[in-house]
């Protein structure tokens, strides 16, 4: 079957991922548990340097600022990775990782998964049914949930994205299918490629009022 080899493909791609990553995390030197007084700093430089734009409990209120409060270690590592070797090009992200070494990688995706998941803050309007449950088709027509989850937590290096805010959901599943964000794998390209772009908000839409309970602790 097309699609059953297309997923084989992406996982394999994605074990190449993980194990790319860890060489990373590891870097030259050999791998060490981090120390309690290495999580304390990296704590502290998440607060001075990144809670301003992501939020002190990592959940950012800022537009365009994505959520980071529930995110796994390994996808945060490979975004981080490509925002320093400016791959993945964002102005504000390529200056804060330009000078991150790959201890810095490993510390601020390590200190990130241990921000519980926070669910959204209530809204006066209640989501609008109808683009729900298209939203909701979409994301099965699409495998979305395959590879991100029922409960569209992700897991490993597919990241959380379940009521992740809808303007940066938008942004970045354009991105993927035009090309401008490139994935630390092929899979989100392959997977938005032949949606058209209204589908893409619809899914947008639908994917940051996910009903779900996130309130799940993250893997580490
Ligand atoms: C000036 C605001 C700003 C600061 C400061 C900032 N970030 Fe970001 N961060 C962003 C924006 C905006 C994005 C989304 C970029 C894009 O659209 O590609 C982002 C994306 C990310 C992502 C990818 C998230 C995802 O879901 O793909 C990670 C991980 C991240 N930031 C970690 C950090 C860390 C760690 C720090 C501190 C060392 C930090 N950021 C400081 C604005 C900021
Ligand atoms: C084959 C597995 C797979 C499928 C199918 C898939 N994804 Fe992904 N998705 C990933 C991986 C892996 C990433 C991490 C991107 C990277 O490689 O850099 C990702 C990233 C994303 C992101 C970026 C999250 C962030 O914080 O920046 C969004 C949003 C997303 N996927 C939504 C979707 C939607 C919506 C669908 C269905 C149309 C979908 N995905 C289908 C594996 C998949």
């Amino acid at each position: 079957m097309k699609r059953a080899g297309v997923i084989a493909k992406a996982i394999a791609a994605g074990l190449m991922a993980l194990a790319l990553s860890s060489a990373v995390a590891q870097g030259t030197k050999p791998a060490q548990p981090a120390s309690s007084a290495q999580a304390t700093s990296y704590a502290q430089r998440f607060a001075s340097l990144c809670a301003s734009c992501h939020g002190a409990n990592g959940r950012s209120d800022m537009a365009g600022t994505p959520v980071l409060a529930g995110q796994h270690s390994f996808y945060a590592i490979t975004q981080l990775f490509l925002f320093r070797e400016g791959r993945r090009d964002n102005p504000a992200m390529t200056a804060v990782a330009k000078t991150m070494t790959d201890a810095d990688l490993r510390g601020f995706s390590d200190y990130i998964a241990t921000l519980p998941a926070v669910p959204a803050p209530p809204v006066a309007t209640p989501p609008d049914a109808a683009r729900m449950s298209r939203g909701q088709a979409l994301a099965q027509e699409h495998r979305c949930v395959i590879c991100h989850g029922a409960d569209l937590s992700g897991g490993q290096q597919v990241p959380r994205i379940g009521q992740q805010h809808e303007d940066y959901l938008q942004l970045t599943l354009h991105g993927f299918r035009t090309g401008k964000r490139p994935g630390y794998t092929q899979a989100m390209g392959e997977a938005v490629s032949r949606i058209p772009p209204e589908d893409l908000d619809t899914l947008a839409y639908f994917v940051a009022r996910f009903p779900g309970a996130p309130a799940k602790p993250p893997p580490k």
